[in-house]
């Protein structure tokens, strides 16, 4: 019901925002790496654990019952069939760095086999991503479009691919790197330029927010995008996926609802000479 939603809405907003201001605060002590995950590139920092903690902590106060999903690990069945999909530090390289860029990603999911933006049969059905340097918190609830700190937010205009704005991500494998770099290679020279922000929540974020046209990235974990692909879903953007990935590794592929084609089809002659 439209008032469940808003009160798990309200949960993952206070939730994202805390942490996230906690994180930022952590920030300014510094950072080291605690260790590397499935490369020497994708690192995890004692904030990332500690920001995890917090989250599922807070979850477990105010919503017991439900299960939990994260990044570092956290893994709790619930009995409700809620999932909570967290991701504590999303942009962990620019943190790393202090690059301004990073979010708490914060996302309610149901498994009921409707149809909704996740590519691993759950259903993202809220979703809060907060950007703590910045202080923009970015909200949706399904149905209920999407905000920016409680300002409406009208997604990505229809935009020709050369001229369109397209942000992207790499993974962290060779072999990955490999595959995207072709990609890359094909639409450089057919779009108006390609960033890569470095926190797939914040590019769904600036999707919805009109800050850049497309998004596309290959390899994403249901943490990176659960929350943000419902909010560029919710703003008016169209999500696709491609129909020959590999199972967790979903293609994301993001635009307005009449752009996205040309990018699927340039994406797809890339993949068609590898
Ligand atoms: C990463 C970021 C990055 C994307 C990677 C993700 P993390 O998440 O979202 O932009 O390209 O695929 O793994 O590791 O910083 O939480």
């Amino acid at each position: 019901s439209p008032d469940a939603l808003a009160s798990l809405a309200d949960i993952a907003a206070t939730l994202a925002r805390s942490v996230g201001d906690t994180i930022r605060s952590l920030r300014e002590t510094g950072v080291d790496v605690a260790a590397t995950k499935t490369s020497i590139n994708d690192v995890v920092t004692a904030a990332d654990r500690r920001a995890e903690k917090l989250l599922t902590a807070g979850l477990r106060e105010l919503r017991p019952d439900d299960g939990i999903l994260g990044e570092e690990g956290a893994s709790i069945e619930g009995s409700t069939g809620i999932t909570w999909v967290v991701d504590p530090i999303d942009g962990t390289v620019n943190y790393l760095y202090n690059l301004p860029v990073y979010a708490v990603s914060v996302a309610a999911t149901v498994s009921d086999g409707a149809a909704g933006t996740m590519a691993d049969g759950r259903r993202a059905v809220v979703g809060a991503v907060y950007l703590p340097v910045t202080d923009e918190l970015f909200t949706a609830w399904q149905g209920g479009g999407a905000q920016l700190n409680g300002v409406p937010l009208d997604g990505p205009a229809e935009t020709p691919l050369g001229s369109a704005l397209v942000a992207t991500g790499f993974g962290y494998t060779v072999e990955r790197r490999t595959e995207q770099a072709a990609v890359v290679q094909r639409l450089i020279p057919r779009v108006r330029d390609i960033r890569r922000i470095g926190s797939a929540a914040a590019d769904l974020c600036f999707l919805a927010a009109g800050r850049i046209d497309a998004y596309y990235e290959r390899g994403l974990q249901p943490w990176d995008y659960a929350a943000g692909a419902l909010i560029a879903h919710e703003a008016g953007a169209a999500l696709l996926g491609r129909g020959h990935d590999a199972p967790g590794e979903p293609m994301l592929i993001a635009a307005a609802p009449g752009s996205v084609g040309e990018l699927q089809a340039e994406i797809e002659a890339a993949y068609a000479t590898l």
